[in-house]
């Protein structure tokens, strides 16, 4: 039994490597999860004054850039320093050439930095509390949508991570053979490291393979090596070859409150093997004009799937991810989505997000490498919902 107990190392020193900074300004963080926008459970101070007026500094003048900074920031630009007052601006300390850049959001209260340290400490959890209500029995999510590139295995990490600091014990499965969840979870992945393929094909039983995440208590992951690649035809030739993975996780009950099941871009026989072991499919959506294309050939292959090998299977989750708030697209995309599957689709938007993308080449999830950020946040907040969501709407589960 090679599985690793989670040596219990406090959270508290995870925010060692935790850029608390101000986030360098992500024009592509979208709106969606702003607190104007969506309710969320850290928010800035609501306290927004009805009408603004512009605050007198310390010395009684305005804020305003210090003209030569100002030019410096923009090369080529010449701001005079001399400019007139307008007629009718009364006040002598403030010019004419004062155009405010402080029109107040919500956030104004809250100097952004308080924000994103209280936004940090409530997604990295350091009391460990349990603040994600666990469900009865283990819940078997297949995050599958054979577009590639959409977010799956982000979001199947950054879910499992934020459920995993909230009190929640979670298994993630990678069964793509780029081994990207491995990658993000930092777990070794090199050839010879004992992997998903040796459940599936050599029936080595779940826990032999699976590692604890450092750094994450209640975290494991069970890796995808190269060797995963060749699983697909292998498979062909086995006997029950589709319910391999749901036997390895059958045979391994009661552990885990969670087993995230990431899927490679297709539509094979891993991926039927974790339509089959699961209870519900998670469906990222990227919010771009093509994500909704294939959509229909995954749900049919999901209901085949449920028709003939696992009736327990429903698409419980749908996630819009990469929601770009400078196109009407992704609003239309969204509209499209929420209005075919109605409440399946969660709430939470995750926004593209710089920091996003950066985390997994520091081996980590958004959740720990900028808790501050709106990736984090998003994820946070759809984390929740998706635990809120299995207390009130109890799957039925066979684990
Ligand atoms: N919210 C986001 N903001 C910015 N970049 C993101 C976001 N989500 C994912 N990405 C980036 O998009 C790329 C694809 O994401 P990811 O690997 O999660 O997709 P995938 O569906 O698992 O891909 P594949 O189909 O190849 O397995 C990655 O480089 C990832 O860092
Ligand atoms: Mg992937």
């Amino acid at each position: 039994m090679r599985r690793r107990d989670v040596p219990g190392r406090p959270i508290s020193s995870v925010p060692a490597n935790v850029p608390l900074s101000r986030e360098p300004h992500d024009p592509t963080d979208g709106p969606a999860n702003a607190p104007s926008a969506r309710p969320g459970p850290v928010r800035g101070n609501a306290a927004v004054p009805a009408r603004y007026e512009p605050q007198p500094s310390v010395s009684g003048v305005p804020h305003q850039p210090a003209p030569q900074a100002a030019a410096d920031a923009v090369p080529g630009v010449v701001i005079p320093t001399d400019t007139p007052p307008a007629a009718g601006y009364e006040t002598e300390a403030a010019p004419s050439t004062y155009v405010s850049r402080e029109t107040p959001t919500r956030e104004e209260d809250d100097p952004p930095l308080a924000m994103e340290a209280m936004r940090a400490v409530q997604i990295l959890n350091p009391s460990g509390e349990v603040t994600m209500p666990r469900p009865a029995r283990t819940r078997v999510m297949c995050v599958a949508n054979q577009k590639g590139g959409v977010g799956k295995t982000t979001t199947t990490v950054n879910l499992a991570v934020a459920l995993a600091l909230h009190g929640n014990r979670v298994l993630v499965v990678d069964l793509d053979p780029q081994g990207n969840a491995s990658t993000g979870l930092n777990v070794p992945h090199h050839t010879g490291v004992p992997d998903v393929y040796d459940c599936l094909i050599d029936s080595v039983p779940l826990e032999e393979v699976a590692q604890a995440v450092e750094g994450i208590p209640n975290l494991w992951c069970v890796p995808a090596t190269i060797d995963l690649a060749g699983a697909e035809i292998e498979l062909v030739s086995v006997v029950a070859r589709e319910s391999r993975l749901a036997r390895a996780i059958a045979a391994y009950p009661g552990h885990f409150d969670y087993v995230f099941i990431d899927c490679p871009p297709s539509l094979g026989l891993l991926t039927v093997n974790a339509l089959v072991a699961a209870q519900e499919v998670l469906i990222p959506i990227q919010c771009e004009y093509y994500a909704l294309e294939g959509l229909n050939q995954l749900i049919n292959n999901i209901n085949l799937v449920r028709q003939h090998l696992n009736p327990k299977l429903e698409v419980s989750t749908i996630l819009l991810t990469m929601y770009d708030r400078r196109t009407r697209l992704a609003d239309a995309v969204e509209q499209d989505v929420r209005n075919h599957f109605g409440d399946k689709v969660l709430q939470a938007v995750i926004p593209r997000n710089v920091r996003v993308s950066e985390a997994p080449s520091y081996g980590q999830s958004v959740m720990t490498y900028d808790p501050g950020s709106r990736g984090a946040t998003s994820y946070f907040e759809a984390a929740q919902e998706i635990a809120e969501r299995g207390v009130k709407e109890p799957v039925s589960r066979n684990a």
